[in-house]
């Protein structure tokens, strides 16, 4: 089979050939915590499942996550208080529905996990240990390895043994009159065709949109170009979450550690260069408030003092070292010791809060395609994420669409229109550029014209390798996400306009983006309705 480059007016046509081809009920694009969770749930309905992951096994963002998982399994917590204080981080935005639905499975979700093998930090008393972090209204954190819980949720999903190609990128999924028919992947072996019914997105999130961010360097919102080339809405991705603490160091780029929000629920206070807290009198929950109310408390004070970062005074904790391994490690690598230095941060992208527009079981409204994870947009994050609930909401929507997927089983798939098609293509570190300087914590509509103008400068393509695949999407999912920004008029959540300070109750809604009938991105207000 030969794929045909559809050639963009100014550009040689040239064939790409196909160089494997493979049938599958169930295509997983991604290997992190959702994509892993759904292709054991589909493998164990019985389905023929194929996971492809452009990176290595721990080239993931479940691989760095430190502080937890958000549950409630304790006499002291309920289900409403963790459904409270979600609501309340998402700024008028959350769908309720989603958010009882999601944190009422947390446990089972954990059991997942627990039942893979994964050990979670204990006490002395044999009970699983939990902390506090931004956002929450007491410790219901579970964490594993003291700060490196991510690490051994991507360790026991891995170990589960479900097979995954690694190093091979989803450049298209194709659809056709039923829906999804299979998707078109690059990796080093050529271009490959998987004809199947069925495609969970579960490829993270959008990090990398920035010069500075937690997010590995595969961050790059593949699934939210992908999703949008097939038809499918995206919503809320005006709300980009800066973590307030990521470990600061002069001309710092790409991925920088983070210092886990954890860090302050044991004891940390955020001081800045004269010692003086940042968030005192802010917000009723201090240094522990959520995260976009802290980032921006640090924004303020950065542009108060003329300085670039604050500091986290963690000297107080006892056994920084063993409670905090991974960060500890960070630290001194840097120069930095805990327990006798104050810590470096400033705020730096972090979390996408929107996504695929999805329902409970990842449905997408193009049939067969799925998303699950960071990617997709549920309605439990709103206009801002709490803390420790995306672990939870990758475990629980990853095995729902893994089970959903099903329901394709007897779809006849083919891939008969394996064309590549051309995509507007900007350097990665020209997208980082145009959305630190122009769409950052702060934004204002005349930085987001000036953002439309300089990303529409941007030539169509057809990507014909992973690095070209990652660029095209950072400009498509740029491009929205500005669109996004700027009709919302307002500041909510972790959207700050400075020149619209207020929120607007009459904007209580979300922005959903998709391709019109010419192709080109818009706002669809048919969809206004999603919750
Ligand atoms: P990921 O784990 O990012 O996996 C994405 C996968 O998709 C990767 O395998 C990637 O290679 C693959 N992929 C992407 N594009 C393609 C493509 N085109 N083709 C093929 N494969 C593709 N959340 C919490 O709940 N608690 C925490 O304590 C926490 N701490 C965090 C700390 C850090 C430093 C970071 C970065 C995040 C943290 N988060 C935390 C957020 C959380 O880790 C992520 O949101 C979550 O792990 C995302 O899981 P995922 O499965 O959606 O995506
Ligand atoms: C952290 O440990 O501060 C990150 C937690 C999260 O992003 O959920």
């Amino acid at each position: 089979m030969t794929v045909v480059r559809r050639a963009a007016s100014w550009e040689a046509e040239a064939d790409l050939v196909v160089t494997w081809e493979a049938n599958a009920d169930f295509v997983v694009v991604g290997g992190g915590v959702a994509g892993l969770t759904a292709a054991r749930t589909a493998t164990l309905l019985g389905l023929r499942v194929l996971t492809l992951s452009k990176g290595g096994p721990t080239d993931t963002s479940t691989q760095y996550a430190q502080g937890g998982i958000a549950v409630v399994a304790d006499i002291d917590d309920t289900e409403d208080s963790h459904a409270a204080d979600t609501i309340a981080a998402g700024a008028g935005l959350c769908d309720p529905e989603a958010v009882k639905s999601i944190v009422g499975a947390g446990r089972h979700a954990v059991s997942i996990l627990t039942d893979l093998g994964a050990v979670f930090d204990h006490g002395g008393d044999g009970r699983v240990l939990r902390t506090r972090e931004g956002g929450h209204s007491t410790r219901r954190i579970i964490h594993a390895g003291g700060d490196a819980t991510g690490a051994e949720v991507q360790r026991a999903l891995g170990a589960a043994g479900m097979p995954v190609l690694f190093g091979a990128a989803a450049a298209r999924v194709v659809t056709g009159r039923d829906g999804v028919q299979g998707v078109i992947a690059l990796s080093d072996r050529g271009c490959g065709v998987i004809h199947a019914p069925a495609v969970l997105l579960a490829t993270g999130g959008l990090g990398q949109l920035y010069a500075c961010s937690t997010n590995p360097a595969g961050a790059t919102a593949d699934g939210v170009a992908l999703a949008l080339d097939a038809g499918a809405a995206v919503a809320d991705l005006e709300f980009v979450q800066f973590h307030p603490t990521v470990l600061f160091a002069a001309g710092g780029l790409g991925r920088r550690p983070l210092i886990s929000e954890a860090v302050r629920g044991e004891g940390a206070r955020l001081v800045d260069a004269f010692g003086m807290s940042v968030t005192e009198g802010v917000h009723p929950l201090g240094d522990l408030a959520p995260r976009d109310v802290v980032s921006k408390a640090i924004a303020a004070r950065l542009r108060a003092t003329g300085t670039d970062h604050v500091f986290l005074d963690a000297r107080a904790i006892d056994g920084f070292p063993q409670r905090f391994p991974t960060i500890t490690a960070s630290c001194l690598a840097a120069g930095i010791d805990p327990r006798r230095d104050l810590i470096p941060v400033a705020p730096a992208a972090h979390y996408q809060c929107g996504g695929v527009v999805t329902d409970l079981y990842g449905r997408t409204d193009v049939p067969g395609l799925y998303a699950a994870g960071e990617v997709a947009r549920t309605g439990l994050h709103g206009a801002n994420r709490l803390a420790s609930n995306s672990l939870l909401e990758g475990l629980v929507i990853g095995e729902r669409a893994g089970a959903a997927a099903a329901e394709r089983r007897d779809v006849r798939a083919q891939v008969r229109d394996a064309t590549l098609v051309p995509q507007p293509v900007l350097a990665r570190t020209d997208v980082q550029r145009v959305m630190t300087e122009q769409a950052g914590v702060v934004r204002d509509g005349l930085g987001l014209d000036d953002a439309t103008a300089q990303l529409n400068f941007a030539d169509a393509v057809v990507s014909t390798d992973i690095a070209a695949v990652e660029d095209s999407a950072l400009t498509v999912t740029a491009r929205a996400l500005v669109l996004a920004a700027s009709v919302r008029t307002e500041s909510r959540g972790c959207h700050t306009r400075a020149d619209h300070p207020e929120t607007d109750d009459t904007q209580r809604r979300s922005t959903v983006v998709r391709r019109n009938a010419d192709g080109e991105l818009a706002v669809d207000s048919t969809l206004a309705g999603v919750p």
